[in-house]
């Protein structure tokens, strides 16, 4: 359930044109050599296609009905393309496979929970064949989530989201999606685990000026994002395989907006220390197994699944012994050999349902026992 600003513009230019008509306006031609796609000039085939598709989204077109819907949105998809999204317990869904399933999986149940969700881009990177995107989304809390209620009040929460995209041609044949269900649940008082030892300074965009959402496509190369993707690929390596453990492929400053859980790290001191450490510490023999690395300009991400034994605790759960799967969406800002700012999402719901712990029924459990705790303050106070 993705987003964007670059959206709005393309929707916004529309409108230009029919205005234009209406008023009797001379024929307008366009200059040579200027092509105004969606996406952004310079624009890789993927990031016009999937900015089409996330049109609809964004202006929720008619989002529980579904002939129409399914008309607005087959022409993006292929046939049985595959939804992957975080893991959702009660929900009882996993990867979806077509338009239909989808549509009756993750897209009705999230957005009934969430309705009117507003999405803005900040990382929006593709080639002709992938692209990958970092958003936050606005909305209030409305339905349950995957089994959890939310406050009574429906509060306001800032969704931390991200979404990989695999194209086909000119359709998208798979789209991975994650958002931060720990860090949406602590916005409400929901503290599931234990709060994370840094201070969280929620889901920013990039401290650069080189697109919104960054990169924009045409202040960069193909060689650009080859050195980039160069960077991203050896530091991966070194955090998750085999490496040193120390970071080295991050730069001494650094904003690191790690998961509900960890926290906002400020130096590779504290990205080590509060991430790379503790994760090495719980789990022994990781392996990682990466579906897909997308770079385009200073900006790369990627999926991938880390296979450890929980063997140390993790997040506040004692070992378990069990192999379990960290699913993980990673995107970094690479400067001269350096990743100078990160943003990372982990499935926690889906490592605590490996280890055997119901992510989401302790959740229920703190929903419910602090609206009977605030229904009883306000009995109270009416006596
Ligand atoms: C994408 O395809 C176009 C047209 O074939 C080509 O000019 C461009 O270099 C390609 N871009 C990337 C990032 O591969």
């Amino acid at each position: 359930m993705p987003f964007a600003c670059v959206a709005a513009l393309g929707f916004a230019a529309l409108a230009g044109t029919v205005a234009i008509a209406t008023m009797g306006v001379p024929a307008f031609t366009q200059p040579v050599g200027f092509r105004d796609t969606v996406g952004g000039p310079g624009s890789p085939l993927a990031k016009q296609v999937v900015d089409g598709m996330i049109t609809n989204v964004i202006l929720h077109i008619a989002w529980n009905d579904w002939k129409p819907w399914s008309v607005e949105m087959a022409p993006w998809w292929t046939e049985d393309f595959i939804y992957d999204f975080n893991y959702v317990g009660p929900w009882n869904f996993g990867p979806t496979k077509g338009l239909r399933a989808w549509y009756e999986g993750e897209h009705l149940h999230f957005n009934a929970a969430i309705p009117d969700s507003q999405w803005g881009n900040f990382i929006f990177a593709a080639t002709n064949t992938t692209a990958t995107s970092v958003t936050y989304g606005l909305a209030r809390w409305s339905g349950e989530f995957a089994g959890v209620p939310p406050p009574k009040s429906h509060p306001k929460v800032v969704i931390r989201d991200l979404d990989f995209y695999v194209l086909e041609g000119k359709r998208i044949s798979i789209n991975w999606c994650l958002l931060d269900v720990v860090d949406m649940f602590e916005q409400v008082g929901y503290q599931v685990v234990p709060r994370g030892p840094l201070k969280s300074e929620g889901y920013r965009a990039p401290n650069a000026m080189d697109g919104s959402p960054a990169p924009f496509s045409s202040m960069f190369t193909q060689e650009d994002a080859a050195r980039s993707e160069e960077v991203w690929q050896a530091a991966l390596h070194d955090d998750y395989d085999v490496g040193t453990g120390e970071g080295k492929w991050w730069a001494e400053n650094i904003n690191w907006y790690g998961p509900g859980g960890v926290g906002t790290a400020h130096s590779r001191k504290d990205y080590v220390k509060h991430w790379l450490q503790p994760l090495r510490a719980a789990f022994s023999n990781l392996e990682r197994s990466t579906d897909l690395v997308v770079c385009e300009g200073p900006y790369c991400g990627a999926h991938f699944y880390m296979w450890g034994t929980h063997t140390g605790e993790w997040m506040g759960e004692k070992p378990t012994g069990k192999r379990v799967p960290i699913r993980c969406g990673a995107h970094a800002r690479i400067v001269d050999g350096k990743i100078v700012e990160g943003w990372l999402q982990v499935d926690i719901p889906r490592v605590f349902h490996a280890m055997g712990v119901d992510f989401y029924g302790r959740a229920r459990e703190m929903a419910l026992a602090q609206a009977a705790a605030l229904e009883s303050y306000s009995q109270a106070a009416d006596q």
